[in-house]
């Protein structure tokens, strides 16, 4: 059925205007009658952030902005959704195009700026939707014209942690104006102090909420040790690392496309990612999870982002180009590596090659 609709919509989704595509895409979701998801292979499981996933698979934020089709996303297949990024009000983001794929790369850009339907909108689906289980996690981020960023964290995070699997800070998103000072040390600390605070304040009722925050790949490694440090002291459940880049790498064949102002993900990002991942993983040393993303399009980048440092991975741009076959496929890589191993359980894999990746050439 899935492998059906898939190969059905492919072609007609490549040939429109790809915001028009993935508008598309949200509408046939809702409306689809998807089956429940096959049981997943048992060896597939984690337990992570103290959450039950039954596979490490998971659909980054930004394909489901407003929380309309997470449990349709479970249908598919995902271990995990990450919906939003949600910001308190409602706002348009920037004006179109504002999304762009570099066909040639199998990359994407896009400069959406945080379009968002808002907290209320959202949280009325959420709550409609809360018993249905599965995994959702909720990514949350400042409106543009806030007079108080960390408010707008502080506020989200009271209102979604009862529907929430999880909570991700999202401060780096290169789309808002200024969010990505967030990351600075002095702001961080007192950021995370707020946020790990609200989380606490709502615990009795909203129960235990895992709190994450998706750093860029962009970072230098010293602001990258004063991110894991700060992250360290306050307590953070975990990190994803990371959102789009803001560089573009000099072997691009897009050219004219590639010159577009936004974040670039998909398959270029990924050496930058992985460079990181591996860089975040070694200096967090064990004490919280990575959720690895950017440039998974297969079986073999998903293991080596579980190999660089990653308990879990998030795809989004793959799926543009490979379709959701991509998900079966990395299940079955998994389970093939884990039988070449010998081993019964990805555990044994995540942060195996981490030291190695960093000790490699910095990605161009
Ligand atoms: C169209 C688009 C919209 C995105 N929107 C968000 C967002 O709202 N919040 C966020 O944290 N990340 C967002 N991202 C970043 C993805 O979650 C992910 O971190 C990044 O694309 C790298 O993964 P990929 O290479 O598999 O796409 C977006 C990415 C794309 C391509």
């Amino acid at each position: 059925m899935i492998g059906l609709l898939d190969r059905l919509a492919r072609p007609f989704l490549r040939a429109l205007d790809p915001e028009d595509a993935h508008g598309v895409a949200i509408k046939m979701l809702k409306f689809a009658p998807l089956p429940p998801a096959p049981r997943d292979d048992k060896r597939l499981a984690l337990r992570v952030f103290g959450l039950n996933f039954p596979n490490p698979v998971g659909i980054a934020a930004g394909f489901d902005k407003n929380a309309e089709v997470p449990d349709a996303l479970l249908r598919l297949g995902f271990g995990f959704v990450e919906v939003g990024t949600i910001t308190p009000m409602p706002q348009p983001g920037n004006p179109r195009p504002r999304l762009f794929r570099l066909d040639a790369d199998r990359g994407v850009i896009n400069r959406l700026g945080f379009n968002s339907q808002g907290a209320d909108a959202a949280l009325k689906r959420l709550v409609a939707r809360a018993a249905a289980g599965g995994i959702v996690g909720i990514n949350v981020g400042a409106n543009k014209d806030s007079p108080d960023r960390v408010a707008d964290y502080v506020q989200l995070i009271e209102r979604f942690a009862a529907v929430a699997s999880y909570v991700t800070v999202n401060i780096s998103s290169p789309n808002t104006p200024g969010l990505r000072n967030l990351q600075q040390a002095s702001v961080l600390d007192d950021l995370l102090a707020r946020v790990v605070d609200a989380r606490e304040r709502v615990a009795p009722n909203a129960g235990p909420t895992p709190v994450l925050l998706k750093i860029a790949p962009d970072l230098s490694l010293g602001d990258l040790d004063d991110v894991v440090g700060i992250a360290r002291s306050r307590r953070v459940d975990g990190m994803i690392v990371g959102n789009t880049t803001v560089a573009r790498p000099p072997n691009l064949l897009e050219t004219a496309t590639a010159k577009e102002a936004g974040g670039l993900s998909g398959r270029p990002l990924f050496p930058l990612a992985n460079r990181m991942l591996a860089e975040t993983y070694v200096r967090v040393e064990g004490v919280f999870p990575l959720i690895g993303a950017g440039g998974i399009d297969s079986g073999a980048t998903a293991l080596a982002k579980i190999r660089a440092g990653a308990s879990l991975i998030q795809v989004y741009s793959g799926l543009v180009f490979r379709g959701l076959g991509l998900i079966a496929e990395i299940k079955n890589a998994l389970l093939e590596a884990l039988e070449d191993d010998g081993q019964d359980s990805l555990k044994e894999f995540i942060g195996a090659d981490a030291a190695a990746v960093t000790a490699e050439p910095w990605p161009k």
